[in-house]
């Protein structure tokens, strides 16, 4: 059968956009190497989805109990319990809405009956071994209660008590604030508004056997306007007295410190200790303190571009717990540029804030100036203990302390992100990032963090950041984007479980859970597995899958840091299995003299760039086609302008990536003259009115006849000619384009006019040279590798 064997490929018509750009000469660091719709997910098995009751919405909080194995999920009037395999499998719900009683008095007072007056549960923490403490907005009337889980996962017990609390200080009025939330040792800290008007923010310790703490009311130097997004305990030496609470939120500026409204981002620390002040500062926290956290890029005119609008923080706990590393999410403030940015902090940065200067000024039209004069002691934001201070309670300091500490809750300088500038930048996309999870993932060659981002969009961005010399320098590679709900829902929620290796996602629309790899989906062979840099993933002998540290075995292949499948695969010596051979797709297209064709070849990573080389069907010799009047290159393959019967011949898709080539696709052109279609199209009109089996006749072949058969379907294909009126759009936009930029169009004869050339003819010399030339050019791209080269390897196959 020879290559009649390949499928009919017309598809000019098909989504073919963008013909920008002669392809392997662009970079395409910013793009995702690999793009999963929401479709491709759930048809690879990677996506599990709990689409939602029809009578809830808002699957904001979360809490992940790896141990029972249980997730549990906060939502509108309800509380959910999902298995940690399966979300889908199966799923307890406990309705909790509000009294229609409460429902009543909230319409009452002007609020909107559907979207504010339920039950939108924000507080889900772990109380004790049997029971979670759960609050909820309850109709702008917030209730606490608890959830009772079962001491094992046997038990199977997933009950609300009907004691019900008040929620004041504990979960917001209005449910589109936010409460950061922690319960620790029978205390319950939160970060949230107290008021049904929404005005009184603060943080609060309830709960437990003292008596309730707060910050200072109605103090803008405290707290302005602020969205409270995440808490944490964190240690500061092995004596357990000087235990802090950090907490992250976003506020207003201070008045007169910015013209017009300004978002700050900000770290907040409380002493886990405070009891609050004797005479003054009775019952509100004497050791708050905030600095900002700064997340910049410098601007073109000298004035840096600001990311303030902190959106999620995450904790990457290190070797060392008092040092966990803080990953955080910002987008900006402006109504004009979208963007978003990731920083890094260390502990270290922000404790030494911390003990520099106070933010001091003399008055509301004073410039804030670091404090310069005699600071009391205890230092304010010391916690009492025996390591640093040498007094017992809050209550024992003395008075100017706790007056300082009032009058001065602001850090003057403030924190700068590790490297001092943000790991990742998004500008140029109409999704803004929401979330953030971190894993730590242990590969051959090191351990590599690798970020989950949460976008607007309802999309997951998986990056890993890799280090180019050293840890100062590092490379961020965006491996996946993947979409995992089904309608572009902002991701509001993400966990993320070791033991399962699954990621959580919630939703205004459901609930999702992915696994951290798709290993398979990188492709079978050696080269592809070892491109995608993957560090969950490596090349086993037989296929990519997940790489365990644990089970040293020599066939094991991979190299995060430098993504080079030749040091890599190179050995293994099936010239097949490292030029990924096995993904090859091989097709024959049939094309009509003087029209056009398009010739499809995208790679599966979107990394890659792709260049074309022809061969005739008489010699092995290989050639680049250079984009030119008639051979267009574009995002999706390569357009043929005016087919000449010589166009016949072997097209070869080549994907670049990494420096590294491969072919993804073989094209068997077959150009029919006109002629021949001339003819074909009297037979056809001659088998039209002669019975079916008939007009198979005796004069041909069977290959003929099959030939035959697939020629008709294109000439009949309804859209031949617009097919053809599109190329020539295509072609007349691209020839605009390229008259302005030269006049030099180099023509490129693709076809030699003698089949019999010989690939020591000048010509092809030349050729080959430029292709050297090229390859030269992009294995220098890959700048400041410190790593054997394999020269003769790396030259492609074909020169
Ligand atoms: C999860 O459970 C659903 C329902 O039982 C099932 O259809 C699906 O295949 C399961 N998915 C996985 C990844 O186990
Ligand atoms: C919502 O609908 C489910 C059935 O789909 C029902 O079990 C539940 O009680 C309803 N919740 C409320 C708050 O009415
Ligand atoms: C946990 O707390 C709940 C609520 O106070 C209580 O009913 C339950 O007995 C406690 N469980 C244990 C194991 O202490
Ligand atoms: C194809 O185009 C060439 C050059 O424009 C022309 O000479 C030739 O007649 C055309 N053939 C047909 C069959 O239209």
């Amino acid at each position: 059968m020879g290559f009649f064997r390949g499928s009919i490929m017309l598809l000019c018509g098909v989504a073919l956009l963008n013909t920008g750009g002669s392809g392997a000469q662009q970079t395409k660091n910013n793009v995702p190497r690999l793009k999963l719709s929401y479709k491709d997910m759930l048809e690879s098995n990677n996506l599990v989805t709990f689409e939602g009751l029809p009578n809830s919405s808002a699957y904001h909080t979360f809490l992940l109990d790896e141990e029972k194995g249980r997730l549990v999920v906060g939502a509108k009037d309800h509380i959910f319990s999902f298995n940690l395999l399966n979300i889908s499998k199966e799923f307890a719900q406990i309705p909790w809405p509000a009294s229609s009683t409460r429902r009543d008095e909230c319409k009452w007072a002007g609020k909107d009956l559907s979207r504010e007056c339920s039950n939108f549960v924000k507080v889900l923490q772990p109380f004790n071994q049997t029971h979670v403490y759960v609050c909820g907005t309850g109709a702008f009337h917030p209730v606490c209660s608890y959830l009772d889980v079962g001491k094992k996962s046997e038990d199977s017990v997933f009950r609300l008590e009907p004691h019900v609390e008040n929620g004041r200080g504990k979960s917001p009025y209005d449910p589109k604030l936010l409460t950061a939330s922690m319960l620790i040792d029978g205390e319950l800290y939160a970060g949230t508004s107290a008021d049904f008007m929404g005005r009184d923010f603060a943080i609060f310790r309830t709960l437990g056997k003292h008596h309730p703490i707060r910050t200072e009311q109605h103090d803008s130097r405290w707290l302005n306007d602020p969205r409270f997004l995440g808490i944490h305990l964190i240690s500061e030496s092995d004596n357990p007295e000087d235990d802090k609470i950090y907490l992250f939120f976003r506020e207003n500026a201070i008045d007169g410190e910015h013209t017009g409204k300004a978002t700050h981002a900000r770290v907040g620390q409380l002493c886990k200790n405070d009891l609050g002040g004797h005479r003054s500062l009775v019952n509100k926290w004497t050791t708050f303190l905030k600095a900002r956290l700064i997340c910049s890029v410098p601007g073109n005119n000298g004035i840096d571009t600001h990311f303030d609008e902190l959106q999620d923080v995450f904790l990457m706990s290190t070797k060392d717990p008092k040092s966990p590393v803080v990953y955080a999410v910002f987008t900006t403030s402006s109504n004009i540029f979208k963007g978003s940015a990731v920083c890094m902090y260390s502990m270290t940065d922000i404790r030494r804030v911390f003990l520099g200067p106070y933010a001091h000024r003399d008055g509301p039209s004073y410039q804030w100036v670091p404090f310069q004069g005699r600071v009391p002691y205890p230092r304010p934001g010391t916690c009492p203990s025996k390591t640093f201070g040498g007094f017992d309670t809050t209550k024992d300091l003395p008075d100017e302390v706790v007056q300082f500490a009032r009058s001065h809750p602001a850090m003057f300088n403030p924190v700068y992100p590790i490297n001092n500038r943000p790991i990742i930048v998004k500008t140029d996309v109409d999704y803004q990032f929401t979330q953030i999870v971190v894993d730590k993932v242990e590969a051959e060659d090191g351990l590599y963090d690798v970020m989950f981002i949460g976008t607007d969009a309802g999309t997951i961005l998986k990056v890993v950041s890799i280090p180019r010399g050293s840890w100062h320098d590092l490379e961020e590679v965006l491996l996946e984007e993947m979409t995992v709900f089904r309608e572009p829902a902002a991701i509001t929620a993400m966990e993320l479980s070791t033991k399962q290796q699954q990621l959580y996602l919630g939703s205004d629309i459901g609930v999702s859970q992915m696994p951290l790899h798709r290993c398979e989906v990188y492709g079978k062979a050696c080269a592809e597995c070892c491109l995608a840099r993957d560090p969950y993933c490596a090349w086993d002998g037989t296929e990519c899958s997940r790489y365990f540290p644990m089970a040293k075995r020599r066939t094991r292949r991979q190299d995060i840091r430098n993504g080079d499948p030749l040091t890599q695969c190179s050995d293994l010596q099936h010239h097949d299995e490292l030029s990924g051979q096995s993904t090859l797709q091989d097709k024959t297209v049939y094309g009509v003299e003087n029209s056009s064709t398009f010739l499809e070849c995208s790679p599966k990573s979107q990394r890659a760039t792709t260049y074309w080389q022809y061969q005739s069907t008489t010699d092995d010799h290989k050639q680049e086609i250079k984009s030119e009047e008639r051979f267009i290159h574009t995002e999706q393959g390569l357009l043929i302008r005016a087919l000449n019967k010589k166009d016949s011949g072997i097209y070869l898709c080549q994907a670049v990536e990494h420096g590294f080539m491969q072919t993804v696709l073989k094209v068997n052109l077959e150009v029919i003259d006109t002629e021949r279609l001339e003819d074909l199209l009297h037979r056809d009109e001659e088998a039209a009115s002669a019975p079916a089996h008939e007009y198979s006749s005796s004069r041909e072949t069977p290959n003929q006849r099959l030939w035959y058969r697939d020629f008709l379907s294109l000439v009949n294909h309804p859209t031949l000619n617009s097919v053809d009126e599109f190329c020539e759009q295509v072609w007349k936009r691209e020839r605009k384009h390229k008259r302005q930029k030269s006049h030099l169009v180099q023509k490129v004869q693709l076809h030699q006019q003698q089949q019999q050339k010989t690939a020591t003819s000048p010509r092809n010399h030349m050729h080959a040279q430029g292709l050297a030339a090229k390859w030269k050019h992009l294995q220098e791209r890959q700048k400041g590798r410190n790593r054997r080269t394999h020269e003769l390897e790396r030259a492609p196959r074909s020169v």
